[in-house]
């Protein structure tokens, strides 16, 4: 947080199968699963282009965390289904350390493409409309503490929920 790679609105991806975009996205994959991420978004290693991966596999330490398929997103677009905002806790591997409540549409379909330029068209709900409407903000250079409505939700992990050890995500 900080870097205005982080706000700038990111150029959609025109090419596909080539080695630049091979590469992005290894690179991505590697630093999501280093820092054990839900999610990840191109600006956040530095490279301005529509592009978001993420994928939760079932956890039974957190049985309330709905499993997400692993996904590469090219060049989303976001339509709410409904009106519904649900709040959850969200935290952002280029926020470390914190934690905020977040106001995101409970329901949604995302479209775009794959890394081969093949179509997704997907309804999602609850956690996984949570992770793609916050990996889809950093293409628009917004950051999930922009989006709190009440900043005494807002702290350190550690201090609001000690002990369980969450990762940035
Ligand atoms: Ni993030």
């Amino acid at each position: 947080m900080g870097d205005p790679r982080l706000l700038a609105v990111c150029e959609p991806v025109s090419a596909f199968g080539t080695p630049e975009l091979e590469t992005l996205l290894a690179d991505m994959r590697d630093t999501m699963r280093h820092l054990n991420g839900a999610g990840l978004a191109a600006p956040q290693i530095g490279v301005g282009l529509r592009v978001v991966i993420f994928g939760v596999e079932a956890n039974p330490r957190y049985p309330e965390a709905q499993a997400v398929p692993f996904t590469v997103l090219i060049n989303p677009r976001l339509e709410p289904l409904g009106a519904e905002m649900e709040d959850g806790w969200e935290g952002c591997l280029s926020v470390p350390g914190l934690r905020g409540l977040v106001p995101r549409y409970r329901r949604l379909r995302y479209t775009g493409v794959d890394e081969r330029g093949d179509r997704i068209d997907r309804e999602a709900s609850d956690f996984h409309a949570r992770v793609v409407q916050h990996e889809v903000d950093h293409l628009d250079g917004i950051l999930y503490p922009r989006r709190i409505r009440d900043l005494t939700q807002f702290g350190f992990t550690e201090t609001l929920f000690p002990g369980q050890n969450l990762a940035d995500d």
